[in-house]
């Protein structure tokens, strides 16, 4: 197939496009290199365009006209986003109908699209459902919420059918060392430990030890990055005969403590790692974990690379000599 991939230079999508490139599609990346990496997608076609440039993408994916297309371009820092709510709808859902309509008038239509947690905000019950209520409490979350309405319009319209993808937290590297996690900031607890485990001066804080939990830490779902990229080429085959607008969870169903994480953080690396037993962080829930019982019934997806392998392959990618690629780029 040919798969159009926006944010294709960013963390998860450039894992994606390797998963697909080693299932032989053809893939066509459409990134405006805001927070991507055009050296991690050696050999592969880079449109660099901005999804707020409406011309731009409606003549891309016209002349792209790919089988589907999957979206990941969004800005996603969740501070950033009460800071600067405008910045956040426009990229995040401005960008996203652009790049539906595109499709719409150049009749492509199967969409998977990269949704999050933070549409949940402070979940009820544990394991997260589909089904539970939608209550973010921050513009990112909402922005992906809004997409996933636009979704569940255009599918009534007959115009455009998806999937929307619900993930947690993305962890890990290409198990080839392609690709890897290179945000700045970095956010994400994984890459922040083997940065400070690398040298970085960090010193790492593990907030609250007294929760209800089997060792006192928080719980969160970390999912390796190959294996929600294989979860977005079972959504495009899904798509190939489902029709309307799916939303599905991709979590573990049963996720890991923060200690837990720094202790085999320690054992990959080889040496244990040095952190601060600081007090709660307001507004931190015990556990945050999501069912992913309707990824297996729909997608017949479940995560199969554990907590080792997730810190193994992200480690190799935070210790590695830089490969200084170049990317071949046209434009649209
Ligand atoms: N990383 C996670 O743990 C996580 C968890 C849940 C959901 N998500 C979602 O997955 C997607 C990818 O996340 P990521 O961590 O890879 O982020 P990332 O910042 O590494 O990648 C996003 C990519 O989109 C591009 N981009 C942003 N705005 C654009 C625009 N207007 N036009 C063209 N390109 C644009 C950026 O240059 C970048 O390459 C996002 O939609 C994010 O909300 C990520």
């Amino acid at each position: 197939m040919r798969l159009l991939v926006t944010g294709g230079a960013g963390y998860v999508g450039s894992h994606l496009v390797w998963e697909a490139v080693d299932a032989g599609h053809d893939v066509v990346v459409l990134d405006d290199l805001s927070t991507g990496h055009a050296e991690v997608l050696p050999d592969i076609e880079l449109v660099v365009a901005n999804l707020l440039d409406r011309d731009r993408i409606h003549a891309g994916v016209k002349r792209l006209k790919p089988d589907a297309v999957l979206h990941f371009a969004a800005k996603s820092l969740v501070g950033e986003s009460m800071r600067r709510p405008d910045l956040y709808f426009r990229n995040n859902v401005v960008g996203s109908m652009n790049l539906l309509d595109a499709m719409r008038e150049a009749d492509v239509g199967r969409f998977v699209f990269s949704s999050t947690a933070a549409v949940y905000g402070e979940a009820e019950t544990c394991p997260i459902e589909e089904t539970s209520t939608l209550a973010p409490i921050n513009p990112y979350g909402t922005s992906k919420k809004m997409v996933e309405e636009l979704l569940a319009a255009y599918a009534d319209a007959g115009w455009v059918n998806s999937v929307a993808l619900r993930y947690f937290n993305a962890a890990g590297a290409d198990a080839k060392g392609r690709t890897g996690e290179d945000h700045d900031p970095e956010t994400h607890l994984i890459p922040i430990a083997l940065m400070a485990a690398a040298g970085s001066g960090r010193r790492l804080k593990l907030f609250g030890t007294d929760y209800p939990t089997r060792d006192g830490t928080c719980v969160r779902d970390y999912v390796h990055v190959s294996d929600l990229a294989d979860a977005h080429l079972r959504a495009v085959n899904w798509l190939e005969d489902g029709a309307g607008a799916q939303r599905i969870n991709l979590g573990s169903s049963e996720g890991y403590t923060v200690r837990e994480v720094l202790t085999t953080a320690g054992d990959v690396v080889g040496t244990p790692l040095q952190f601060d037993e600081v007090e709660r962080r307001a507004g931190d829930p015990a556990v945050l974990v999501a069912s992913h019982a309707r990824a297996k019934a729909v997608l017949g997806w479940s995560p199969e690379r554990d907590l080792r392998t997730i810190l193994e392959t992200a480690w190799r990618w935070h210790s590695r000599a830089s490969s200084g690629h170049a990317a071949s780029t046209t434009t649209t």
